[in-house]
């Protein structure tokens, strides 16, 4: 069973204790590591760019093995939803969606009913189970093609 968590940037003053942001991110981290960085050849600077303190992160733990992860941002009015990632040996058992439901969710509750992923291009049939619909080209990011996606804007 995946068990989400949610976390703000940690407070610098803070006394690591176990499930406190600090140890989320940590482990947050070390999942985008292993599938971005590892997985996908993204190289750090790219995958840690500088904007991980303006965003709420999200761990997924099966037992106290971290397998998922995923950070959204507030660039405006919308939410964007980025770094998701299951664990190769945990997919295909419902985490990705789980996981994507769980964002949309936490972006709803901070008042943000419209979200964008740059997604993978091979993945919008994935976050169109969300009710996320492409929009125009698509481009290359981090030298793997991807297509804006949104959810919750007008249509047109
Ligand atoms: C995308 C990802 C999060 C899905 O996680 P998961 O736990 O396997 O997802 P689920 O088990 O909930 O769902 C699997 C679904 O994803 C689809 N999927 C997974 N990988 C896919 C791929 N490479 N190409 C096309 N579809 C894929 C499956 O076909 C399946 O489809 P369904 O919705 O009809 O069942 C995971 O494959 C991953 O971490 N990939 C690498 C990182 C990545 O590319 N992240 C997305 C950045 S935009």
């Amino acid at each position: 069973m995946l068990t989400l968590q949610l976390s703000e940037w940690p407070s610098i003053s803070e006394v690591p204790s176990p499930g406190c942001p600090n140890e989320v991110l940590q482990k947050a981290f070390f999942v985008r590591s292993l599938v971005f960085c590892g997985e996908q050849g993204i190289g750090y600077a790219l995958e840690y760019d500088g904007l991980d303190a303006e965003a709420i992160h999200i761990l997924g733990r099966v037992g106290e093995e971290p397998v998922a992860s995923g950070r959204i941002r507030f660039p405006g009015k919308h939410a964007k939803l980025e770094r998701i990632a299951v664990r190769a040996p945990w997919r295909g058992k419902g985490y990705g969606h789980q996981l994507t439901a769980f964002m949309i969710q936490a972006a709803e509750a901070r008042g943000f009913a419209r979200q964008k992923i740059h997604a993978q291009a091979h993945l919008q049939a994935f976050y169109a189970v969300h009710g996320f619909r492409a929009l125009g080209e698509p481009f290359m990011e981090a030298g793997i093609e991807h297509v804006l996606m949104q959810r919750g804007f007008p249509a047109g």
